[in-house]
């Protein structure tokens, strides 16, 4: 062996190795190639044993070419490395890329349900006049659904409501919000401005206008000197608020045990006018809530001394004032949790 054909297998080698380095298509190919040329049992290993063979002057030289070697492969592999990552990271980019200009799915809005939203629009009205919202239980007991509002065990006015009881302890589901009514005197002193929403069970036949669950608004307003006048005011204004300013209202008398006197209130027929439809059985006229001056005794039962205080009270039906507002004749939708009606309200 000598210096020219030793210097001479090196070049060789080395373009052997440039042209594998060129050729690699990925990085484990890269690596194989590194192994082949540069590795410890690799060519450019064998090709060095040759060197001993060389007189002693010359081995200097073929080391400093062997170098330059051993460098031009090592640059050409960092080389090719970095583009073949890189390319790898393109075309994974590309994979996972998103079309930002893809037109989204369009997410369904809520809306409230009639029911709540009526709610809503009811506490709204009397908020502006310092009713505040409390609730009561939906299981109450037989004293404050019923004795506690001056209706005993087998009065003849417990035929007002059908009534489903829970136990035979007297726990029953509510047939009214008027129980409400004593819940609030029994933590609160007067001046009371109280408005109790919530939901009422009878046992019913279920038709277009009766439901054996319904929701009901009841108000109480106790405080000194309160009247008559104060109830037919503050209706008048929650009257016109829901259905109009220039709509007529009326009292009726009614009965009620809770309240004395009491009264039906009404409104003008919404759908007519007043001259007389269908919708208001040709009076005119539709009743929208029962009301009355608070019952002496049912103060007392509350713990509040009715030579001091007086008070009014109101308790309306929820679905029968959505229905006004919304136009709908069958309060069987309201529970139904068919989207086709409940989308018509968004
Ligand atoms: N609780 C009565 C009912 O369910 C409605 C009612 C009438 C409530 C007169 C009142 C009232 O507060 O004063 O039919």
């Amino acid at each position: 062996m000598d210096f020219d054909s030793l210097s001479g297998e090196l070049r060789r080698l080395r373009d052997d190795a440039l042209a594998a380095v060129a050729g690699a298509s990925d990085e484990a190919a890269l690596d194989q190639v590194a192994i082949r040329f540069l590795g410890r049992k690799g060519e450019l290993t064998a090709v060095l044993r040759g060197i001993g063979t060389l007189p002693a002057d010359d081995r200097p030289r073929v080391g400093a070419v062997a170098n330059e070697v051993r460098v031009a492969v090592e640059t050409a592999l960092a080389g090719r490395g970095a583009a073949l990552r890189s390319e790898a990271r393109a075309a994974r980019l590309a994979a996972e890329g998103v079309d930002v200009t893809t037109p989204g799915r369009t997410i369904g809005r809520g809306s409230l349900h009639p029911i709540p939203e009526t709610v809503a629009a009811i506490a709204e009205v009397f908020g502006q006049f310092g009713f505040v919202v409390y609730e009561g239980p939906e299981v109450e007991d037989d004293l404050t659904n019923f004795q506690m509002l001056n209706i005993p065990p087998d009065h003849p006015s417990r035929d007002l409501w059908d009534t489903l009881y829970v136990d035979v302890e007297g726990r029953l589901l509510r047939t009214h919000t008027s129980p409400g009514q004593i819940r609030v005197m029994e933590q609160a002193r007067p001046p009371i401005r109280a408005l109790l929403p919530g939901r009422c069970f009878r046992y019913e036949a279920v038709d277009a206008s009766h439901g054996f669950e319904f929701f009901q608004v009841e108000g109480l307003m106790v405080d000194e000197g309160t009247t008559m006048a104060d109830l037919r005011g503050l209706l008048d204004e929650f009257a016109h608020a829901l259905f109009g300013r220039e709509r007529a209202t009326r009292f009726r008398p009614g009965y009620y045990p809770f309240t004395e006197p009491s009264v039906a209130f009404d409104v003008q027929c919404v759908v007519c006018g007043g001259s007389g439809c269908p919708a208001c059985s040709r009076t005119g006229w539709m009743t929208i809530l029962g009301a009355g001056m608070v019952h002496p005794v049912v103060l007392q039962y509350g713990g509040i001394d009715p030579e001091r205080y007086q008070g009014f009270a109101f308790g309306m039906g929820v679905e029968r004032i959505a229905n006004l507002r919304h136009a709908v004749g069958d309060l069987r939708l309201y529970l139904e949790d068919d989207l086709r009606f409940l989308e018509q309200f968004r």
